[in-house]
């Protein structure tokens, strides 16, 4: 489980630090989601959970005349994410909750996220909340991962734990796999009043190193990012150089080029706020 305690404490900082990887790793993400977005106008977008901030200045780049909020409840992914957006005037990035934000002449005509909505405890609330505040007609375009047994990579790298430091994700509690099920996140969405509720599977390459030491990096990486970051922190050194041995020969079988890419699963999920 992971929630927005987490994302407020020591998840944000990791992200924070390895916001240039993060960005990598999810980069594949970026064009399909703005792909659903093409083709309409949107004055108005929030970016809900917008950490290091990738998605609103792709945004931006192909809008100059949108005006962009980028939310998050880390400090620390906001302050990376504005220190990435000097030189332009029509992106905010805000620190807050967005299962309680909202601002005055702000209905959002587009809210978009990259892998930022599911760490929601009450996920229904925290939808009717982002409806009741967006404009009418207003589209939601977000990605979030399919199952842990999809993304045999996050299944393999936590495989290589002890097995008793490990609890497989729950799929129903906050976390990174928490909307991986379709009809738990139609439901959601249903019951919170959107609708045109849409899938679709994407599978892309989550990028874990790169370079000369593109091995190394993706080693660094998993200690400090994904599903084995806080396991690995409680395990005895030779847990941990096991562990490490293991990981490196399944990441160095997966290394081409100079880039060790692992095949991910995600859906991208479209939606609208009409009237009922
Ligand atoms: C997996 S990261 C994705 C970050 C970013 N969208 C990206 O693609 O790099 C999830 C993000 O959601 C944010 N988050 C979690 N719960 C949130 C909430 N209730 N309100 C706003 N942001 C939240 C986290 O702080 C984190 O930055």
């Amino acid at each position: 489980m992971t929630t927005k305690l987490d994302w407020e404490g020591r998840v944000g900082r990791s992200w924070a630090s390895q916001w240039e990887k993060t960005d990598r790793s999810f980069g594949g993400l970026t064009d399909a989601l703005l792909s659903k977005t093409r083709g309409t106008t949107a004055p108005r977008v929030l970016d809900i959970g917008c950490g290091a901030g990738e998605l609103s200045l792709a945004f931006a780049r192909g809008n100059s005349a949108a005006e962009i909020v980028g939310l998050d409840v880390s400090e620390e992914l906001i302050e990376v994410a504005r220190s990435r957006a000097l030189r332009l005037s029509n992106i905010d990035f805000v620190h807050g909750d967005a299962s309680q934000w909202s601002r005055e002449f702000f209905a959002p005509d587009l809210l978009m996220s990259r892998h930022g909505v599911m760490f929601f405890e009450d996920p229904v609330a925290a939808f009717s909340h982002l409806r009741s505040i967006s404009s009418r007609d207003a589209r939601l375009v977000f990605s979030c991962f399919r199952s842990f047994q999809e993304n045999s990579w996050a299944e393999r790298v936590a495989g290589f734990l002890p097995p008793d430091s490990f609890v497989e994700p729950d799929r129903f509690s906050p976390g990174p796999f928490a909307f991986s099920d379709q009809s738990h996140v139609h439901g959601i969405l249903s019951d919170a009043g959107w609708s045109e509720i849409n899938f679709e599977a994407i599978d892309y390459a989550f990028v874990a190193g790169v370079g000369e030491d593109a091995v190394q990096e993706a080693l660094d990486y998993f200690q400090v990012i994904g599903p084995a970051a806080r396991p690995a922190l409680g395990l005895s050194p030779d847990e941990k150089a096991k562990f490490l041995g293991k990981l490196a020969r399944y990441l160095q079988a997966h290394e081409d080029g100079g880039i060790v890419a692992l095949k991910a699963a995600a859906w991208i999920v479209t939606a609208r706020n009409r009237p009922r």
